[in-house]
């Protein structure tokens, strides 16, 4: 006994006496490339030590497990708390940090003498779960065990610094999720921009970017605007309203709204947009956006993007009169003059959740024609920026992405995990369970999955309940092909389809047939606004995250597509079957169908017994 407490004794004297800052220099890998310089990017120099860099530390969230249980819960037509969407409070208080990590990170800070600093601008997110603030780059470097680097991207000549590794104490690493900007390479220029013209052939940034410049049928006034002729060539609004049983005007437009996302440098252009209109939804005219600009995203009306053109042109129309509101997301933290932190940090993604977390309202849709190959975003990133949209979703918004324009896999399709092997390279945030992916097709009559639509399986998130029957009986059919090449218990992808080629857009005045599952995003997800449009008539709360409905209720509304495939790194690729399947999901809207079945009585959600939900986890004095 009193060896016992002696041992204790000296045990604790031990600790105490250790030096403290000890547990600081103890480092441990966070993540690292373990191919080296990502694939794209060459070293230009070192990068300058007395230089800031706006640094963004992501605290573990406490509560994030409730989280998911809320999402799958309130989003499920089966559970009784369908519809029961969280507030942005209950969001908030479940995302707040453990006090011991916020207290750990705290304490590494101020050993730097970085928490109170004035030079260091430290900011907080609403919930406490990320911490902001300004590090000189040498500092930053001791701190982290690494070295940083100015890198370029060679396809487009953007300069960022990064390292390809970093470390953080040992003590932290249960505490800290992410720290920004580390390891994430992203891209500048509108980033991989998942639209182009029906153009084969190698779809690596700098050519993606050529390729959507090609002008089809140029310079045509407003007046002589082509008459759609046959959908199979052109794809107008009147297409998409003929081809998906679209016969419906928004009522709830007071509170209802459509967001449209774009990253870095894509504006959409009213006057554009005023053309298009014209020319394709006459009904529609003077039917106009707002632009909201996140992170000193841009709005220059001279400069407008094809893409950024595309999905407004496309989420406005066929939702019309719906408020539609275009985010230009850039990359910077705010400008503060007598402070030298480089302006661009590239962070979008975050950038963006950050910001739409922070609104007290947000829109109920929200479609974005973005990503990457999921191998170049660090896995801790990713976890991060796919539980944002978690959270939206669990506030009752329907979040949207395109499955990317690569099919299984862009480019020698290599893996970067050091083998260097052939694999299907998967796309995120398509990849991420709690957010709706869509995939493209083709032709009218039979519609069928175009050559690139993106559709596999995550290496990074394994597959959700809701999607792993259907799943399982694609695996099934398709046996032991591709063995190998994908993760068969991955999350997998697209969940549904739309039209993805031969769209008209005006850019700059003129006419251009645009190809892609951006197109095919803002497609379903205006469709899915008129959804929320019928339910918020109908008195009953928005959809929310779709997946869960879409893949018991909605399905009975889609029209399954069985026939094209997407073939890439040098194989067929999947094919579209009967059921779901790894190109067009579960299939294409039938919007008359998926309105009765959205808006049809349910007993679920307006049970009368009340549930304890403490347990739970849902914050006291929240309902
Ligand atoms: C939304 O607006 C519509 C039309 O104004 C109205 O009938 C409905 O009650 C509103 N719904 C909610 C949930 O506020
Ligand atoms: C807006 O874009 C036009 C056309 O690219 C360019 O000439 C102009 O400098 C840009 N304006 C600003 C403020 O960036
Ligand atoms: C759709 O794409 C396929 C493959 O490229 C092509 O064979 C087919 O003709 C296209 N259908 C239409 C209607 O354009
Ligand atoms: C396959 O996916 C799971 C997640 O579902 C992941 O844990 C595993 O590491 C992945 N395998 C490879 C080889 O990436
Ligand atoms: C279109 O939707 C309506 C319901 O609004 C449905 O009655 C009709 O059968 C649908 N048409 C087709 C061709 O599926």
């Amino acid at each position: 006994m009193l060896k016992n407490a002696l041992l204790l004794f000296l045990f604790v004297g031990t600790s105490l006496c250790k030096p403290l800052h000890k547990r600081w220099d103890d480092l441990k890998v966070k993540h690292a490339w373990v191919d080296g310089v990502p694939k794209g990017w060459e070293v230009v120099g070192p990068a300058p030590s007395e230089e800031r860099l706006a640094v963004r530390i992501g605290l573990k969230q406490d509560g994030i497990d409730d989280l998911i249980s809320h999402l799958y819960a309130v989003s499920d037509p089966n559970h009784d708390r369908y519809g029961q969407h969280l507030t942005k409070a209950q969001v908030d208080a479940l995302s707040a940090p453990h006090p011991d990590s916020t207290g750990l990170v705290e304490d590494w800070l101020s050993h730097y003498d970085l928490l109170h600093s004035p030079e260091c601008q430290m900011t907080r997110s609403s919930s406490g779960d990320w911490i902001s603030l300004s590090i000189p780059i040498g500092q930053l470097e001791r701190m982290l065990g690494t070295k940083y680097y100015v890198y370029k991207h060679s396809a487009t000549e953007t300069t960022l610094i990064r390292t390809i590794s970093y470390s953080l104490p040992t003590i932290l690493h249960d505490h800290v999720t992410v720290l920004t900007p580390s390891t994430y390479f992203s891209l500048p220029k509108p980033q991989r921009q998942t639209s182009f013209i029906e153009k084969v052939g190698d779809y690596a940034f700098g050519a993606l970017n050529e390729a959507v410049d090609i002008v089809t049928n140029g310079g045509v006034e407003d007046s002589s605007l082509p008459v759609s002729p046959t959908c199979d060539h052109q794809i107008t609004p009147s297409c998409i309203n003929a081809l998906y049983n679209v016969s419906y005007t928004p009522v709830s437009t007071s509170n209802n709204s459509l967001g449209v996302v774009g990253y870095l440098n894509q504006f959409a252009s009213h006057s554009d947009l005023q053309k298009f209109l014209t020319g394709y939804k006459p009904d529609a005219i003077n039917g106009d956006f707002t632009v909201v600009q996140v992170a000193n995203g841009g709005n220059n009306q001279s400069n407008p993007g094809l893409e950024a053109n595309l999905d407004i042109q496309y989420s406005l129309s066929l939702s019309y009169p719906t408020p539609n509101i275009y985010y230009s997301v850039g990359g910077s933290p705010p400008y503060t003059p007598d402070d030298n932190t480089r302006s661009n940090t590239n962070e979008p993604y975050l950038s963006f959740i950050d910001y739409i977390l922070s609104q007290t309202s947000i829109p109920q849709t929200i479609t974005t024609s973005y990503g990457d190959d999921e191998q170049t975003v660090p896995p801790d990133y990713a976890q991060d920026v796919c539980n944002g949209f978690m959270k939206l979703g669990v506030m009752g918004s329907s979040v949207l992405f395109s499955s990317g324009d690569n099919a299984v896999g862009g480019g020698d399709c290599l893996s970067n995990d050091g083998t260097n092997s052939v694999k299907f390279l998967p796309i995120f945030p398509a990849t991420c369970p709690y957010v709706t992916t869509v995939g493209g097709t083709n032709g009218t009559n039979p519609e069928q999955a175009v050559y690139f639509s993106g559709g596999g399986f995550s290496n990074y998130f394994g597959r959700p309940s809701y999607q792993s029957q259907p799943v399982q009986n694609f695996l099934t059919a398709l046996g032991q092909t591709y063995s190998g090449l994908y993760n068969s218990s991955g999350r997998a992808y697209p969940d549904v389809a739309a039209q993805g080629l031969n769209f008209q857009v005006i850019t700059g005045g003129n006419i251009y047939s645009v190809g892609g599952t951006s197109a095919s995003s803002p497609t379903f997800a205006a469709l899915v606004s008129l959804l929320n449009d019928a339910r918020l008539a109908a008195k009953l709360p928005p959809l929310g995250f779709l997946n869960p409905w879409l893949y018991s209720q909605g399905v009975k509304g889609l029209n399954d597509i069985v026939g094209g495939s997407n073939p890439g790194c040098e194989t067929p690729g999947f094919q579209a079957v009967k059921g779901w399947d790894p190109v067009t999901g579960l299939g294409t809207p039938n919007f008359g169908l998926l309105k009765d079945l959205a808006v049809k009585p349910t007993t679920a959600g307006g049970s009368a017994k009340k549930r304890d939900f403490s347990e739970m986890g849902i914050p006291r004095g929240g309902w």
